[in-house]
């Protein structure tokens, strides 16, 4: 594929077939992933994939912390969600970001800015392999319980839980963007 036209055409799914894609074409967007752009080559990214049964023992660790951390009984609902959190796709990969305790905040955010471009890379070439994602936060990024089920350490960041599969519906035709602000000079 056209890298102008995988870069228009890449858009964030919201359903994902049942099946896995193979772990060769896991391990080449990971390739693709670390091509990005770092500073003082750095390379400050991890990533920790999680399908198939993992999924489910991931859902039971943040069920576990929510009963822990919830000043009441957390609702069933809230259990329920936090049980599915890595049953949306049938692989998840989340990239994390190795924070040096010691480091500068300058280097932090290079850093940071690095795991991004790390991530946009991968969706990229998943999206060139024909395969679907969704960038994921929110506030189990910031989760301990979780960093140590993925391996990393309580000071490394989720950068994000990338969503991976197969397309399960047409791509959306409402994808849209307002035109950039540019500011031009001698050109
Ligand atoms: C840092 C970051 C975090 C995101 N977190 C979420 C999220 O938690 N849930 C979600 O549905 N989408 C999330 N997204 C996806 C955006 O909502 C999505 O990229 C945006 O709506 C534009 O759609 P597109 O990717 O199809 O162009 C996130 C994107 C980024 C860059």
């Amino acid at each position: 594929m056209e890298l102008l036209e995988a870069i228009r055409g890449r858009y964030t799914a919201d359903a994902f077939g049942e099946e896995a894609p193979p772990r060769d074409v896991i391990e080449l967007l990971i390739e693709c992933a670390v091509w990005a752009p770092n500073h003082q080559l750095t390379e400050p990214w991890t990533f920790h994939v999680v399908a198939g049964q993992a999924r489910e023992e991931m859902g039971q660790v943040l069920v576990e912390w929510l009963k822990g951390t919830h000043p009441s009984t957390p609702d069933q609902e809230a259990l329920d969600q936090a049980s599915r959190t890595a049953m949306r796709s049938p692989v998840m990969i989340a990239v994390g970001q190795t924070v040096d305790p010691e480091g500068e905040a300058v280097r932090d955010l290079e850093d940071y800015a690095a795991c991004c471009a790390a991530v946009q890379n991968l969706m990229l070439a998943a999206h060139a392999e024909g395969l679907v994602t969704k960038w994921g936060t929110g506030r189990t990024s910031r989760n301990s319980a979780l960093k140590e089920f993925l391996g990393l350490t309580e000071r490394d960041r989720i950068v994000g839980y990338i969503f991976l599969g197969y397309p399960a519906e047409e791509p959306p035709s409402d994808r849209e963007r307002t035109p950039p602000k540019i500011s031009w000079q001698g050109l």
